[in-house]
């Protein structure tokens, strides 16, 4: 893959699946993530990758330095050709017990976070008229799930932005698409999945397990890649074993 990617929340979970498959296809990856001993342990992880990978701590909710660090990384290991918005933070809390203090933590992150980090990276992208921007929904952003007023719609305003984002950057070059994965193995759902919470995904998925997080960096790779997907922008591909398709799914 001829591309040089950036990949926010690339120290965990999809994101580094997604650094991981692009290093793998020849790719070059720039991973930022709030959490230096994260990103310590990954450097480690992917040492083998040589000056093919680039490292940088950032809050995708700090706008300042987004702006410093995206113009850093295009000029000094780009030019950037995709961004990957994996930087996400979920909670589960029942609709009377959500606060106004969570529903803004959450949106700062999930959806504000989102935005300025695109914004950077198509500034970056735009006089070149070329990129592609995969944002990260979920399939509680397109469903009712319980516990998930605050996460599931912050990821319900990733759809909406995803879409306005690739009108608008459409004659600039730039496709813009989300996935939105289902249940997925990766230190986010450990923390929050109880055994009970993964005996409802397993009742519900069609396909009766979760997904790795490689399997959703399998589409995403395929969207950042203009060679398999040049006409494909404005769309939420859902990566769930079926769980957006269901009805009465059966024992
Ligand atoms: N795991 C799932 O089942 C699942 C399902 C649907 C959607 N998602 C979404 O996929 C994305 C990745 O989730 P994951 O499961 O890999 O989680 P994860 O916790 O393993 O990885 C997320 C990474 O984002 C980083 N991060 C969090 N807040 C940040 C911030 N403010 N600035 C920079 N980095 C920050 C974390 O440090 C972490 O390294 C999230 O947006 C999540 O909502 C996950």
């Amino acid at each position: 893959m001829d591309q040089t990617v950036l990949v926010t929340g690339g120290a965990s979970g999809i994101g580094l699946a997604v650094a991981e498959r692009v290093l793998n296809e020849g790719g070059r990856v720039a991973i930022v993530d709030r959490e230096p001993e994260s990103i310590a342990r990954t450097r480690n992880h992917l040492d083998h990758a040589g000056d093919r990978v680039r490292f940088d701590t950032l809050d995708v909710t700090n706008e300042a330095e987004i702006e410093r660090v995206v113009k850093a990384i295009d000029a000094a290991f780009g030019p950037l050709t995709g961004l990957v918005n994996s930087a996400g933070i979920a909670q589960d809390v029942p609709f009377f017990e959500t606060t106004a203090a969570q529903f803004r933590k959450i949106y700062d992150v999930n959806v504000v976070g989102t935005f300025l980090v695109s914004k950077a990276a198509a500034i970056a992208m735009r006089g070149r008229r070329h990129g592609a921007i995969v944002n990260i929904s979920s399939v509680s952003g397109l469903r009712g799930n319980l516990g998930r007023a605050a996460y599931g719609s912050s990821k319900g305003a990733v759809v909406t932005l995803t879409q306005v984002m690739a009108v608008e950057l459409a004659p600039l070059g730039i496709r813009v698409n989300a996935v939105a994965p289902g249940p997925v193995e990766t230190p986010m759902v450990a923390a929050l999945h109880t055994s009970a919470t993964r005996e409802g995904w397993i009742g519900e998925v069609p396909m009766k397990r979760y997904s790795t997080p490689d399997e959703i960096a399998g589409t995403i790779c395929h969207l950042l890649d203009d060679t398999r997907s040049s006409y494909v922008t404005g769309q939420i591909i859902a990566v769930d074993g079926g769980f957006t398709a269901g009805g009465l799914i059966g024992g």
